[in-house]
Parts: C-alpha cells; structure tokens; sequence
C-alpha cells in the first residue's frame, strides 16, 4: 500500500485529465495546492468555467481515485477554485469564445430549437459563459421559445443583445435572432448574399461578451447557412438532433454529410421524441419508434449524445415561451443534463488528441 507523501498524490492527479483540455491536470498548473498530513490529504484543483457541467463529476473522481489510492487515509478533500482561461478571438470577426456549435437535423419540427436552447441553458445554469445565435432566419423560433422580445438597442456600434436570466450563469445569456429585427415571414425571401450578410452581422456585431460557448441553432436542410458559417469562423463542430423515424434519420444522414462538406466535424447525435411514457399509467409508447437514431449514431462512428423522451411539459414551456423551465422539471432535467456532460465530456477527448480551435488574426 503507498503511504500518501505529495509525490505519490501527485502521481494520481497526473492520471486525470482537465475536462477543458483532456490534458492531465498537472500539466496545465491547475493543482493549486496539496496538502498531506496524517490521516489528511487536502487538494485545491481549478477548473475553467468552460467545464463546469463536469466539476462535480471531476471532483467525485479525483476524491474517489484518491481515496482508492491511500484507503488508510480517514480524510481526503478536494475543492474546486476557478481557474481562468480566456477564449481566443476566432475568424475574421473576432468573437471571443472557446467552443462553437451548431445545432442542426435534416428536417423541421425535430425540436432542434428546443436542443439547441436547451443545450446552451443546461451550459449556462452550470456555471459557464453562453451565447444563443438563432440562424434559422426562415423559421426564427428562439425569441419566442425563450420568451425574450423587443428591439436590441444599438451601443456604440455594437448591438445590445436581449438576455436570459438562469439561475447560476456567471451573466445573463445573450441571444441573437433575426426575429428580434425583422417581422415574422420577412425573412423567408431572403437569399444568397442578404442571408449571408445577415448571419456575419449577428455574429459579428453583436456584444457578445467573452464566452465558454457559443450554441448556434441552424435551420433546417440546406447547407447556405452552413457554408457562410465555415467561411466566417472556425467552427468546433455540428450536433444533429433527430427522431426515431426512418425518415427523419435519413434526413439526419443527409445533414451530417453537409457539416461533412463544409468540413465542420460532427460531435454527436441527440435522439428527440424518443418515446411516450404516458404520466397516468407509465405505459411506454413508441410513438416515432425508438432507438433508431442511436443505431444510426453506431453505423456512421458518430458518438450519440442522449435521447429526450416526448414530454408534454416540454410543449408546454415552448409554447410559453419558458424553455429553460425544462431544468427545473425533474422528468425532464437528467436527459437535457446528461447531453450537455456528454458534449462536454466529448469536446474535452477531443482537445487532448488535437488542438482546440486556431486562432486567426483579427482584421
Ligand atoms: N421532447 C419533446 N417533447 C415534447 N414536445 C417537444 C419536444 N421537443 C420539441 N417539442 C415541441 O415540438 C415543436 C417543434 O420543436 P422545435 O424545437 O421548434 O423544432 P425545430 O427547431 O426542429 O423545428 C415545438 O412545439 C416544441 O415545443
Ligand atoms: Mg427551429
């Protein structure tokens, strides 16, 4: 049996890895202090706001491999302290965050919106800083979904943007849609140029602030939107919301092999409308089959992020326009979170085999 001295404790925290970077924690000076006394090992570990999803998670393991490591040891301690790391500038345009990702499927109606939304809310409420860019100017549906309305003001030639209150964001959420600037039905006759013009704008222009993340909701089919958003940053990769159904799965192939083109990787698959399971019997029922989208995930190697079953509260908040009360339903808030720790977990592994986005100089 080791006998804790720092250098054996060390040795196991060199065995876990960040769950920004995937690097080992004792590469990227985030063990802030060790303490090893008799009977007593006390580590202080920073973590980034990017990976807070994981921090109680992180935390749990380094307690548990420790306390595997020296059994004899009555009292083991881990916190966790902030650790900053601020996000790069990206692209031409110069926004300011670590992770970039779009939320697409094939098809409409899927509930790409409620994800994406859902996605950037689970991510904020944890603790780490998220924008919400609604790119679907056909169909915008990210005001309304959020509850949020009325004209961003301008400020010094940046557009303000309406924000979300959540319960544990370090700020508000920003989010930005064509809906908050055009009339509803104006933007469908948008084309080429105009749609293009309008994504950079948003981008670009908006306060955006520095973020951990910033949760792109994309509309539905065709691969404009896509391809302006390649030319313009370096994307971290695409999460393909479906349903069970053959249909909407092969729409879903057909989507991942857009991001494909544009070379914008895919990160995972979230099934939605997964199954029914009635509230008065709790009776399964399989209303658009079920499964599907996880075998599909299996067959193309892409990793599957999480199902979320039909719930009619879910509905009932979209309509209402109160999504991020989801997180706040205990049916519905251990799938949304679990998507989130996935995605998370999944960007961090993905760190640690290849760089994170490169930085390109700002013009
Ligand atoms: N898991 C779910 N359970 C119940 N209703 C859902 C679920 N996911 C989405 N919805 C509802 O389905 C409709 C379409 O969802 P939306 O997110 O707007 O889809 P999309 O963006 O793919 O067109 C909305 O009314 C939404 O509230
Ligand atoms: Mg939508």
């Amino acid at each position: 049996m080791t006998s804790p001295d720092r250098i054996a404790v060390t040795s196991v925290l060199a065995a876990i890895a960040d769950p920004e970077t995937g690097r080992p924690l004792t590469d990227t000076g985030q063990v802030v202090s060790t303490e090893v006394g008799a009977g007593r090992i006390a580590v202080v570990i920073g973590l980034t706001s990017h990976s807070a999803i994981l921090h109680a998670a992180t935390r749990a393991r380094i307690e548990e491999m420790l306390r595997a490591r020296f059994p004899t040891v009555a009292d083991v301690a881990v916190t966790i302290a902030p650790h900053e790391r601020a996000p790069m500038k990206l692209g031409q345009i110069g926004l300011e965050a670590k992770s970039v990702i779009a939320v697409g499927s094939g098809k409409g109606g899927v509930g790409k919106s409620t994800i994406a939304a859902s996605i950037a809310i689970g991510l904020a409420r944890a603790g780490s800083k998220v924008g919400l860019l609604d790119a679907d100017v056909y169909g915008p549906s990210v005001p309304h979904l959020l509850g949020l309305s009325g004209r961003p003001q301008i400020e010094e030639g940046k557009i303000i943007p309406p924000r979300l209150e959540l319960p544990g964001a370090p700020v508000a959420m920003p989010t930005m849609s064509i809906g908050y600037l055009v009339p509803p039905g104006e933007a469908v006759v948008w084309r080429g140029p105009m749609l293009h013009g309008a994504i950079t704008q948003m981008l670009r222009d908006t306060a955006w602030g520095p973020l951990d993340y910033l949760i792109i909701d994309m509309p539905p089919g065709t691969g404009d939107i896509a391809l302006t958003l390649s030319q313009v940053l370096p994307l971290t990769g695409a999460v393909i919301v479906c349903t069970p159904q053959d249909v909407a799965l092969l729409d879903a192939t057909k989507a991942i092999a857009m991001f494909r083109k544009v070379n914008i990787p895919v990160l995972g698959m979230v099934e939605n409308m997964s199954v029914f399971v009635c509230p008065d019997t709790g009776k399964r029922y399989d209303i658009f089959g079920t499964g599907g989208a996880r075998r599909t995930a299996q067959e193309l190697e892409i990793p599957f992020l999480g199902e979320v079953p039909i719930q009619i509260p879910i509905r009932e908040h979209g309509d209402a326009g109160t999504t991020a009360a989801n997180y706040d339903d205990p049916a519905a808030r251990p799938y949304l979170e679990s998507i989130c720790q996935r995605l998370v977990g999944n960007l961090a592994a993905a760190h640690a085999v290849r760089p994170p986005l490169p930085s390109l100089p700002v013009l």
